[in-house]
């Protein structure tokens, strides 16, 4: 695991140089994206490269980590919503080749198919992930097997209180979410992981300094052979 400091600007775009890295070497290039705040620098950077005329990813696939149960697509705090609003629509991606889990109707069928899908577009070439403030990455809360795939699963009080800010009301936040599980993100070829504030301090302990354990699922990263974690001095603060 590969440890790079910066602030959040800088962070943000030394991720998305990678993805442009990878796309410009491999145009059909499939994307692991995240939603929350932690990558919209990020999207932010990869949509200034296409602009330039740097890169196009007219024929990337991508795949999404998670979405909420009960959230319609055009639900302003769903994820299928998030990437259209904040990298689909500022790039040249084409909208059928963009894949979020679904969070109401036949979610189940969708959701047990995902993994199947991702393997079938050829795996994951790179996969950016933020971290949750108790260890989680994508949904894969405290206590998720290791070898999970694509799977339901219930947040916890921690999730939902840092995520209540972006809804009108804590009572408005889901409390379920379809979530790609550990095996499926292990699977990724490369692995690029942003964390920045003090808020994420001991979950970033945990992911480079920690024990590797069910309890801290985003340590099992350790054992990716491609993952490099951004992360600013505040987030890095308890592992210098
Ligand atoms: C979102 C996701 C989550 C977030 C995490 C951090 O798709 O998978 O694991 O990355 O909850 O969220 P932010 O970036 O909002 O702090």
């Amino acid at each position: 695991m590969k440890v790079i400091v910066g602030n959040e600007k800088e962070i943000s775009q030394l991720i998305a140089d990678e993805f442009v890295k990878v796309v410009k070497a491999k145009p059909t290039a499939v994307l692991g994206l995240a939603t929350g705040t932690s990558p919209l620098m990020v999207y932010a950077d990869m949509a200034k490269a296409y602009k330039d005329g740097e890169v196009s990813y007219k024929d990337c696939k991508s795949f999404n980590l998670d979405e909420y149960v009960g959230l319609e697509g055009t639900h302003d705090q769903s994820y299928r919503y998030f990437m259209t609003e904040n990298l689909f629509k500022h790039i040249d991606i084409k909208l059928e080749n963009t894949h979020v889990l679904l969070g109401v109707g036949d979610y189940k069928a969708y959701m047990n198919q995902y993994d199947k899908e991702i393997d079938e577009a050829g795996g994951i070439d790179i996969q950016i992930l933020g971290i949750g403030s108790d260890g989680h990455i994508a949904f894969n809360e405290p206590g998720t097997p290791f070898d999970s795939l694509t799977h339901e699963t219930e947040l916890t009080e921690q999730t939902i209180k840092d995520n209540s800010r972006l809804f009108n009301d804590i009572s408005e936040v889901p409390t379920r979410a379809v979530t790609m599980g550990l095996a499926s993100i292990m699977k990724a070829k490369k692995i690029v992981l942003i964390a920045t504030g003090k808020n994420k301090a001991k979950a970033v302990y945990g992911l480079i300094k920690g024990p590797i354990t069910e309890d801290m699922p985003c340590s099992i990263l350790q054992k990716h052979p491609d993952c490099t974690v951004y992360v600013d001095e505040e987030a890095y603060s308890l592992v210098k």
